[in-house]
């Protein structure tokens, strides 16, 4: 029988992927999740990842795309990816049904710093359809396994409306939860909401975490972004307690193609996930 590759062969080609699962996750219809089988791989252990790095998913005939891993290395039979339908790839994959075939290549880039996280509070900050790899790693550290390695988890949510959160029944299930405090905020609710109202940045600075101890990962669209950092920097955070993923154009995910790069980094293979030390001192050097 034909032996299957696993991912570490030749990162060039893509292995077979079949879809085991979808799932409409917005109510505009614009966020699909799709639920991935590599052939021949038990996922996690044939096919190893961390919170935080990406795949690329290609579609025959149409083209290949990078995404980030949204499930947890400690979930098993599966990889998970929630797709903003954008353009040509994002909208070949929308119409994936259980049973298709896609190609897949990765894991690829760094993952989030979990190691330098262990004991310590992790506040996770997220907007819009970025929460994608946050969930992997709020997952991965809600782990009974894992759960006692760090400390707090606080988690601040937010999207444009209701309707437009991702993962809302898990949402739910967290927040029942003791062992993490989480944050969900919309713009604007709407008759039946009864959670909180306002941006990401304002509910960051009501909740008001503690820089002691504590690393920030945010994730989320460039304005959140530029808006929530200073609030930190106001809490006490430096750059390097403040972690994010950065979105670039990208092609072989390998740091060959100098697709991605910012200055003299790939995004690709440098990050995708950067500290913003990390970013701070790229500026400075340009
Ligand atoms: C590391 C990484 C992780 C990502 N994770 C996710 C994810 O979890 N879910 C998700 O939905 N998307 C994610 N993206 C973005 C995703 O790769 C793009 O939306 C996708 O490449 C668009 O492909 P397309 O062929 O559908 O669109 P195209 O037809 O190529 O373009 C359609 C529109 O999208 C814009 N666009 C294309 N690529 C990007 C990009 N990288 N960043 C911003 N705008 C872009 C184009 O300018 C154009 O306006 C990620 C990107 C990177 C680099
Ligand atoms: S995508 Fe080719 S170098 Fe980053």
């Amino acid at each position: 029988m034909r032996q299957e590759r696993g991912p570490a062969v030749n990162p060039y080609l893509p292995m077979r992927a079949r879809v085991i699962g979808t799932r409409i996750e917005t109510d505009d219809r614009m966020l699909k999740t799709i639920d991935l089988s590599p052939a021949g791989l038990k996922v996690p252990e044939g096919f190893p990842f961390k919170p935080g790095q990406f795949c690329e998913i290609s579609i025959f005939g149409r083209g290949e795309a990078p995404f980030g891993i949204a499930s947890s290395p400690t979930e098993v039979g599966f990889l998970r990816f929630t797709v903003n339908r954008a353009g040509l790839v994002t909208a070949a994959i929308h119409r994936l049904e259980k049973g298709d075939e896609v190609g897949l290549r990765g894991p690829f880039g760094k993952a989030f710093p979990i190691d330098l996280f262990e004991g310590n509070h992790v506040v996770v900050i997220g907007g819009g359809f970025a929460f994608t790899t946050l969930r992997s790693l709020v997952v991965y550290m809600l782990d009974k396994q894992n759960r006692s390695r760090f400390g707090g988890i606080t988690v601040i949510y937010g999207a444009r409306s209701p309707g437009l959160l991702l993962y809302r029944e898990e949402l739910t299930a967290w927040g029942r939860q003791d062992d993490l405090d989480l944050y969900v905020t919309v713009d604007q609710g709407d008759q039946d909401w009864d959670g909180l109202e306002g941006f990401v940045p304002d509910v960051v600075a009501r909740v008001s975490p503690s820089a002691k101890g504590t690393y920030a990962v945010v994730c989320g669209p460039p304005i959140m972004i530029k808006f929530t950092l200073p609030r930190l920097l106001e809490l006490g955070f430096q750059g390097d307690q403040v972690y994010t993923s950065l979105e670039r154009r990208m092609k072989c995910g390998l740091g060959k193609c100098g697709r991605c790069n910012i200055g003299h980094l790939y995004v690709c293979k440098d990050g995708p996930v950067f500290s913003y030390a990390q970013l701070a001192r790229l500026v400075l050097d340009d």
